[in-house]
């Protein structure tokens, strides 16, 4: 299939609902990331997605609508899905709500609820108006690999499997939407993103966020949403987060580096804006600006990417407070990192003090 990236003109829009109706896939610009749509009421659609991205059938997909109303005929809308969706819709946020029979088993991988977005960028929004359908859209990336926040990134992964892509720019926020559950006895963050703990706690009395989102599943433990039993992000080489005190953490980035160049690997150092001259004369790249976390998770996946396709050996990054936007930075960095963390204030300590045996590398 040849794959074509169109701006979006409104003959773009109105051929790429074309075919959303006609049960073709369609990469679509959020201001999250990159969408990869289908007719969320046409399985043999949905099953498309599945098979494009190499993703698993268990893991259910987000459903996209115009404004929460529209979702009235595929699930339960309750007063506190009305009340987030107030505040923070259209926008990157995505609840969780009680399923009705319509929607097709294959969306929420059989399971009694449903994911639901109205996403604000206007390009989506032109697009569902346009095609009149929900659209069921993971992110457009070949599942495993960072998602994509340019269509060229969709492109990359996807050429060959789908009609169109509508550029739609860069995606302003750059990491998926928050899932919120409704489900249970409290509201619960199942994964983090551009709508924080803190801005939902003006809007509900109480938000739980998962524990599962800063460390690994344990051996057994069900994950609430599927989608975190799966290794997301990672880079092909390795890469190292590294916390501790400002200078400390610089001193054993540096040092990390230098030992991974000496054993013959390639590696970069990854920095905050304000801190990219403490590595000069090193491989390092920003990922924006520690004083704004919104520039850091606008292009934290396309720096992830590109050390992917450089294919780095080895990668050391400096790491956030994980409060605010910075809990859903450390969330998607920790899984990129696979957990693997090192504490520079101890590692500094174990080094002025031999004698002791450094637990904190892994
Ligand atoms: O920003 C976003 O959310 C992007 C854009 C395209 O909207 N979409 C996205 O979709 O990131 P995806 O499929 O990559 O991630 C959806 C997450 C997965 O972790 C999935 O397991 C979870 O939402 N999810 C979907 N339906 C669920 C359900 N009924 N219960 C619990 N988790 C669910
Ligand atoms: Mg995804």
């Amino acid at each position: 299939m040849n794959t074509r990236v169109l701006p979006p003109t409104p003959q773009a829009i109105h051929e790429a609902a074309l075919a959303l109706q006609s049960g073709e896939l369609v990469g679509i610009p959020t201001e999250t990331v990159y969408g990869l749509g289908a007719n969320a009421l046409d399985e043999a659609a949905v099953r498309k997605i599945f098979a494009a991205k190499g993703r698993p059938a268990d893991n259910p997909l987000i459903v996209h609508v115009a404004r929460l109303e529209d979702a009235a005929p595929l699930c339960e809308i309750s007063d506190t899905a009305r009340a987030l969706a107030a505040r923070f819709c259209p926008g990157p946020l995505t609840i969780i709500l009680p399923r009705r029979p319509i929607v097709p088993d294959v969306v929420t991988a059989g399971l009694d609820t449903v994911a639901v977005r109205v996403p604000s960028h206007p390009v989506a929004q032109a697009l569902l108006h346009e095609c009149g359908l929900p659209i069921a859209a993971p992110s457009a990336n070949t599942s495993g690999k960072p998602s994509p926040t340019t269509a060229l990134h969709v492109y990359h992964d996807l050429n060959g499997k789908l009609p169109i892509i509508l550029d739609g720019g860069e995606c302003q926020v750059g990491l998926e939407s928050t899932v919120i559950s409704l489900s249970g006895d409290l509201p619960t963050v199942l994964r983090p993103g551009g709508v924080t703990p803190e801005m939902l706690l003006e809007v509900l009395p109480e938000v739980r966020v998962a524990d599962s989102v800063l460390r690994p599943l344990q051996a057994g433990e069900k994950a609430l949403s599927p989608g975190m039993m799966y290794k997301h992000y990672a880079p092909g080489g390795v890469l190292t987060m590294v916390k501790g005190t400002q200078e400390k953490v610089q001193h054993v980035c540096r040092r990390l580096y230098s030992a991974a160049i000496a054993d013959g690997q390639t590696a970069c150092i990854l920095a905050f804006e304000e801190h990219l001259a403490a590595y000069s004369g090193m491989e390092v790249l920003s990922i924006g600006r520690m004083a704004e976390p919104e520039t850091v998770s606008h292009r934290l996946f396309a720096v992830l990417r590109q050390l992917d396709e450089q294919g780095t050996g080895r990668m050391f990054s400096e790491v956030l407070p994980a409060e605010g936007l910075g809990l859903a930075i450390m969330n998607r960095l920790s899984r990129a990192a696979g957990f693997r963390t090192i504490d520079a204030d101890q590692e500094e300590e174990a080094l002025s003090c031999p004698s002791r045996e450094s637990s904190s590398r892994s």
